[in-house]
């Protein structure tokens, strides 16, 4: 977890502060955060000015050593657009030249950096804000972030380069609808749609992306190499730019470095080789099945990563721990992966919807239970076979928050229990099963304080039914059951436990 209050202050001017936050002994971030909260972080010509001339100063020190420049808002909001009531009286065709002259300027000096340009926001995007926020080359909402490019309900049109970096991120079509409509998008809607890359569920936006910044401090190289490959949204000179890169950073100590790290965080960690071509021969089908019965190899014979899934009903916080989990192992230099289910994929998407009741069948009525369960069920074998196993081939620890008995816990409620068993019989069982319990009044509680809204299983008869039902399941399944009661601190350290040993005999 990241602590934002180890931010170093540098300067702050006209309601933008200028930050830095060490990642590692020789990495740092820029952290500029706009803090106007009487006007909801909207920008006056001064923020704007000071925002310009921090950019510029940025650039102008910025040495190989800053990852990212990170922009957020203060008082749990973005940042809402112009500020209006400032800009009242300047209502002539010059002043918005120049001040869309101004913020094109400024972002456009941002978005050149050869660092990355980071977008972290926690409540309202609004306007303006959304056009400073789309600019980003990378965007994380916390889950009550909300988005809305609100210029048409004003009679206006985007001016700070918004319609294009919208276009370019989600095609002429839907950025169009987007801007005539000005609908709000809640962070989840936008992470469906790519407005943003990461939503977070358990920290604020700025901690979840200095953690998710910690990743490159061992490779700042690549990162900004990517970037690098990436800036010119034409992408004219992609090729003769790889051919430039690509040699520079295989022959970069930070690339050899990397081997070595990965070599020695995997030793005793992955399947041998002949193993890996036994299974790689068989037909998919039959992988999975091969894999659940080799459990003995998958840790001390093989070299293959471990494989952790959390679980618990709804509102016992099996997010936050895996975020937690994945933090630790991180900080113990291991190669780790958070993921869920439903997963990020295409049919993990389509089963969000169809849980938020948005995704809806024939004659307007919502999907059955049979349907429900097949989707997950089709999520989780891409989830498997596309990300989860790859990772664990090469000697990652992936942490996913939910896996298949989320299925036989709250689809056997709905279902016959064997045939949701059957479904699911073909995926493997985790190294570790983490099974994190809470009194459903407890999670109710947590849920109501999260203030999202709920989805169609989250209704406190049922998780009363699901809870009983996972306290089965996961005995059946040799699930370490872990106290969600006590608090985030002891339940991380509780989870941890079962983890180290587990690595040790790794
Ligand atoms: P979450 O992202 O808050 O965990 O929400 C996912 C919801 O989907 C949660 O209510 C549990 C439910 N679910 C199932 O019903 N079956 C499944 O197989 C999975 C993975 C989740």
């Amino acid at each position: 977890m990241e602590d934002i209050r180890s931010l170093i202050e540098l300067s702050r001017s006209r309601g933008v502060i200028l930050s830095k936050f060490d990642l590692s002994e020789n990495t740092f971030v820029y952290v500029l955060t706009i803090d106007r909260p009487q006007v909801r972080n909207a920008l006056d010509f001064e923020a704007m000015r000071s925002l310009r001339s921090y950019a510029a100063q940025i650039k102008s020190s910025l040495t190989e050593s800053c990852l990212a420049v990170v922009l957020t808002g203060a008082n749990d909001t973005f940042i809402s657009g112009g500020d209006l009531k400032a800009l009242q009286d300047q209502r002539s065709v010059t002043v918005a030249q120049e001040m869309s002259t101004l913020m094109r300027s400024t972002l456009k000096a941002l978005q050149d950096l050869p660092c990355l340009l980071v977008c972290a926001a926690d409540g309202a995007i609004v306007g303006g804000g959304a056009e400073v926020f789309i600019a980003a080359d990378y965007r994380i909402m916390s889950a009550q972030a909300h988005i809305r490019f609100a210029q048409a309900s004003l009679a206006l049109s985007t001016g700070w380069g918004g319609a294009r970096r919208l276009a370019q991120v989600l095609g002429r079509s839907k950025a169009l609808a987007l801007l005539l409509e000005g609908e709000r998008l809640s962070s989840q809607s936008s992470l469906d749609l790519g407005l943003c890359h990461q939503v977070s569920k358990s920290m604020n936006a700025l901690s979840c992306t200095l953690l998710w910044l910690k990743k490159f401090c061992y490779t700042p190289q690549a990162l900004i190499g990517i970037k690098a490959l990436l800036k010119d949204d034409s992408f004219n000179h992609i090729d003769e730019l790889e051919n430039e890169i690509f040699p520079h950073l295989w022959a970069h100590d930070e690339h050899w470095q990397a081997v070595d790290r990965l070599w020695s965080h995997r030793a005793g960690m992955k399947k041998t080789n002949k193993d890996v071509e036994e299974i790689q021969s068989m037909k998919p089908e039959f992988r999975s099945e091969a894999r659940a019965e080799d459990g003995a190899i998958s840790l001390n014979q093989a070299k293959r990563g471990l494989f952790i899934v959390l679980e618990g009903i709804d509102g016992a916080g099996t997010t936050s721990q895996a975020e937690r989990l994945v933090a630790w192992l991180e900080e113990h230099q291991y190669s780790a992966y958070m993921t869920q289910e439903p997963s990020s994929g295409v049919i993990g998407r389509l089963t969000r919807q169809a849980l938020r009741g948005e995704a809806i069948g024939h004659g307007q009525n919502l999907l059955p239970a049979e349907s429900i369960a097949l989707l997950f069920a089709a999520d989780r074998a891409d989830h498997w076979y596309n990300e989860i196993e790859p990772k664990l081939e090469r000697g990652e620890v992936v942490v996913c928050d939910r896996y298949l008995y989320s299925s036989l816990a709250y689809q056997g409620l709905e279902l016959p229990e064997s045939w949701v068993r059957s479904l699911n019989m073909l995926y493997p069982q985790p190294d570790l099963l983490l099974f994190v319990e809470v009194d459903p009044a407890i999670a109710s509680q947590r849920r109501d304080q999260r203030g999202l809204e709920a989805d169609r299983y989250e209704v406190d008869e049922l998780q009363i039914q699901i809870a009983k039902r996972y306290a089965t399941i996961c005995q059946e399944y040799e699930a370490t059951f872990i106290n969600g009661e006590q608090s985030l601190d002891e339940v991380t350290q509780a989870c941890l436990a079962p983890l180290k040993s587990l690595l040790e005999m790794a």
